[in-house]
C-alpha cells in the first residue's frame, strides 16, 4: 500500500552509483571521480557545485555520454549507457540531451541561426524547419536581432545564449549546462533561468546545472556538492532549511 503522507517520488532522469573516472596512467594517473552517487530527478533543477578541478565537467560529460566512466553504474532515463555502443549513445544523446559547454563550442563559420539549428539537422530535420525553430529560440533568449551574426561578432554573454538556444532547440528531456550563467549579466541570467524553469516544470524533463554562481541558487530544487571525487551532500532547496555555509559562501560570477 502506498504511504499516504509521502509525496510521490519523482522519476529519475539520471541515476549514478559508484561512478569512477581517472585520467592518465602509471605514475601520472589522476583519480578524479572516486565513486560518485547522484540522482537527477525529473521535474527538478539540480545544481552541482564544487571547487575548481574537482571533476564537475568530468561528471556531467559522463552523464551526457561524451566521456566513458571507468566503473560504476549509470542510467539515463533507464538506459544503461555503459552497455550501449558508441553509435547508440550518439543517437540517444542527439534526441535526449541538450548540452551547454563551459566554453560554448559554437561553430565559428556558422551564424547564430545555423549554430542553433545543428541538433535538429543531426536528427534529420529539414533546414527550413530547423532554422525556424532556431530563430524562435534565439528570440526567446533575446538575440533575435543578432541571428545572422557569427560567434566572433558577439559578446561572451551573447555567445553563451546562442549555446543555450542550441541546447534547447530539439526539446531534449535532459538539459545539462556547465556554468550557463557565468558570462551573463543579472538580467540575462534571470531570463535564462526562467527558461530552464519552464523546462523543468515538465514532469518528464530535468535540468542539471554546474555552477558557482550564487545568484541562481534560488532557482534550484536540489544542490549537490562534489568534493574530493564524491558527492558529499545533497541539499533540498525547498526553503525549509538554510543553504549550508560552503554553498552560501560561494562567490558569484
Ligand atoms: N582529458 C583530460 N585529461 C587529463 N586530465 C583531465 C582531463 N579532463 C579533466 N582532467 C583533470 O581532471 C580534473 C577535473 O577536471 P574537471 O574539468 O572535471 O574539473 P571541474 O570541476 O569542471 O573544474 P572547473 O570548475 O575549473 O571547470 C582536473 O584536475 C583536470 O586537470
Ligand atoms: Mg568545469
Amino acid at each position: 500500500m502506498s504511504d499516504p503522507v509521502s509525496p510521490p517520488q519523482k522519476p529519475l532522469a539520471a541515476c549514478i552509483r559508484g561512478v569512477t573516472r581517472s585520467f592518465g596512467d602509471g605514475g601520472t594517473k589522476l583519480l578524479v571521480l572516486k565513486g560518485v552517487d547522484l540522482d537527477v530527478r525529473c521535474g527538478d533543477i539540480t545544481m552541482l557545485v564544487g571547487p575548481s578541478g574537482c571533476g564537475k565537467t568530468t561528471l556531467i560529460s559522463i552523464i551526457a555520454g561524451t566521456l566513458a566512466a571507468d566503473d560504476g553504474q549509470l542510467e539515463v532515463f533507464g538506459n544503461d549507457l555503459r552497455k550501449m555502443s558508441k553509435a547508440a549513445i550518439t543517437r540517444f544523446r542527439a534526441h535526449t540531451i541538450g548540452f551547454i559547454f563551459q566554453q560554448f563550442n559554437l561553430i565559428p563559420t556558422l551564424n547564430c541561426i545555423e549554430n542553433a539549428s545543428v541538433p535538429l539537422l543531426i536528427q534529420g530535420c529539414s533546414t527550413r524547419l530547423a532554422e525556424k525553430k532556431a530563430r524562435a529560440l534565439l528570440e526567446q533568449v533575446g538575440l533575435g536581432e543578432h541571428a545572422k551574426k557569427r560567434p566572433s561578432q558577439l559578446s561572451g554573454g551573447q555567445q553563451q545564449r546562442v549555446a543555450i538556444a542550441r541546447a534547447l532547440v530539439h526539446d531534449p528531456r535532459l538539459i545539462i549546462c556547465d556554468e550557463p550563467t557565468a558570462a551573463l549579466d543579472a538580467k540575462n541570467g534571470l531570463l535564462v533561468m526562467e527558461i530552464f524553469e519552464q523546462v523543468a516544470r515538465s514532469p518528464e524533463r530535468a535540468v542539471l546545472i554546474v555552477t558557482h554562481d550564487n545568484r541562481i541558487f534560488s532557482h534550484a530544487n536540489r544542490i549537490a556538492s562534489l568534493d574530493d571525487g564524491k558527492v558529499t551532500d545533497v541539499h533540498d532547496a525547498d526553503g525549509s532549511s538554510p543553504l549550508p555555509d560552503h554553498i552560501a559562501n560561494l562567490a558569484h560570477g
